[in-house]
């Protein structure tokens, strides 16, 4: 059996997604169960070294990550340069969660070093800087990818499923429901539990550049290619208090409401909010509406509900509401074991990066996403349904 490393510099790690879901959930778990197998003779095996700003904070990580997965502590560097050069020993791969004003910086810095790169989403906050990130990459001729975790949730991936089973007959309409409430800071002993950035323009925060990046690949993945978009954005909270402590003026949409229209005709309606208190299933709820039955999806479980098993509600206000609408709905069930998303897709990019797999999650998809986002904002700016692609 031979075990190839595939050395990956990873960037800005000590951040929410770097640290949870990358450091820890992917690559740490990935070493964990003895890397990836992908034949009897082959397994892939990640190697990282963690670079950023903060010697002492990169030095925690390394040790407490890197201990549980080889019994030793991983590398680390803030020498980013360096361990591009090659001063640190041999890294194929550059991966980015840094936040995302300094993604451009690093990923410039990556194509000049000739590494596959794999970054968080959004590339960047405008299309044309995306793009412009896309095109260096392609012409460099470097793999490349950016995270779309979403695909992978167990819930969509139900979906996917109750899809190519023919389960919802003509999808009618979709109805997206992403949020809860995101602390402010100002109330006592409730500190905020998303980063500041988040809440100012000027550092690249706002749900829409958030958020429509997701609903664009899971959108024309799962459900088909958008054509139209109409969108209203809004700051509710207009004062939030910063991680030190002190105030800070929201600059950026914490709410935004979109109607996205698919080239096949289905209405795809997404709600984002940091600023709701959810009563639903999950933080995410997704409505599928078909011809033959619907699906109600969270971030893990999706219960369903065909045409032959839908009460036959009559309008009537003046007495209690007979039928228990949740009684008729079936859990779709766990027939397989799910894994984290971000890991199933680290562990594709890791098979595309050494086995010349396909892999279609690259830069200019990632761009599509930030596109979608920029429209966005004109259609809120301007009151107007705005065209896709
Ligand atoms: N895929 C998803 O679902 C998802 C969810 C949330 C955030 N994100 C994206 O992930 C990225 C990080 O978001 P986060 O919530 O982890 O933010 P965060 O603020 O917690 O982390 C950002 C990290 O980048 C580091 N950083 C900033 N400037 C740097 C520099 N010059 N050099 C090196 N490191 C630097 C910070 O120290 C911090 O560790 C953002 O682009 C965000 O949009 C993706």
């Amino acid at each position: 059996m031979e075990i190839r490393r595939i050395g990956i510099i990873m960037n800005g790690v000590t951040g929410r997604m770097g640290t949870n879901q990358h450091l820890e959930r992917s690559i740490t778990a990935t070493i964990e169960q003895g890397g990836v197998r992908v034949s009897d003779d082959l397994t892939l095996m990640p190697d990282p070294i963690l670079t950023g700003r903060s010697e002492n904070k990169l030095k925690a990580l390394a040790e407490k990550y890197g201990q549980r997965a080889n019994g030793r502590a991983y590398k680390y560097t803030t020498d980013l340069q360096g361990a591009l050069d090659g001063k640190y020993g041999a890294y194929e791969i550059f991966f980015d969660a840094s936040g995302t004003l300094q993604r451009a910086n690093f990923i410039e810095m990556a194509v000049k070093a000739g590494k596959a790169i794999y970054c968080e989403k959004p590339t960047a906050t405008e299309a044309a800087e995306a793009h412009r990130l896309a095109d260096l990459v392609e012409k460099a001729g470097l793999k490349n990818g950016v995270v779309q975790d979403k695909l992978w949730l167990p819930s969509f991936r139900k979906v996917a499923m109750l899809k190519e089973l023919g389960f919802f007959g003509e999808i009618l309409s979709v109805r997206g429901e992403f949020g809860y409430w995101v602390f402010t800071g100002m109330d006592i002993d409730q500190p905020a539990q998303r980063p500041s950035w988040n809440y100012r323009a000027e550092d690249g925060g706002g749900i829409m550049i958030d958020m429509f990046c997701h609903w664009q690949y899971v959108i024309s993945n799962l459900f088909g290619p958008i054509k139209s978009l109409v969108a209203h954005g809004n700051i509710d909270i207009d004062e939030r208090r910063h991680e030190d402590g002190t105030p800070y003026k929201c600059t950026a949409d914490d709410s935004a409401y979109a109607m996205f229209l698919l080239e096949d005709g289905t209405m795809c309606q997404f709600n984002s909010s940091w600023c709701v208190r959810p009563r639903r299933d999950d933080l995410l709820t997704v409505e599928i509406h078909g011809t033959k039955g619907s699906a109600v999806a969270g971030l893990r479980e999706v219960y369903t509900q065909s045409v032959a098993n839908t009460p036959k509600p009559v309008w009537n206000p003046d007495i209690p509401q007979p039928i228990n609408f949740y009684d008729g709905w079936e859990l779709v069930p766990n027939n397989i074991s799910y894994d984290n998303a971000f890991k199933i897709q680290w562990e594709m990019f890791l098979r595309h990066v050494a086995l010349d797999e396909p892999f279609r999650y690259s830069l200019r998809e990632g761009a599509k996403g930030v596109e979608l986002a920029e429209l966005g904002m004109i259609s809120w700016k301007e009151r107007r349904w705005v065209d896709v692609g």
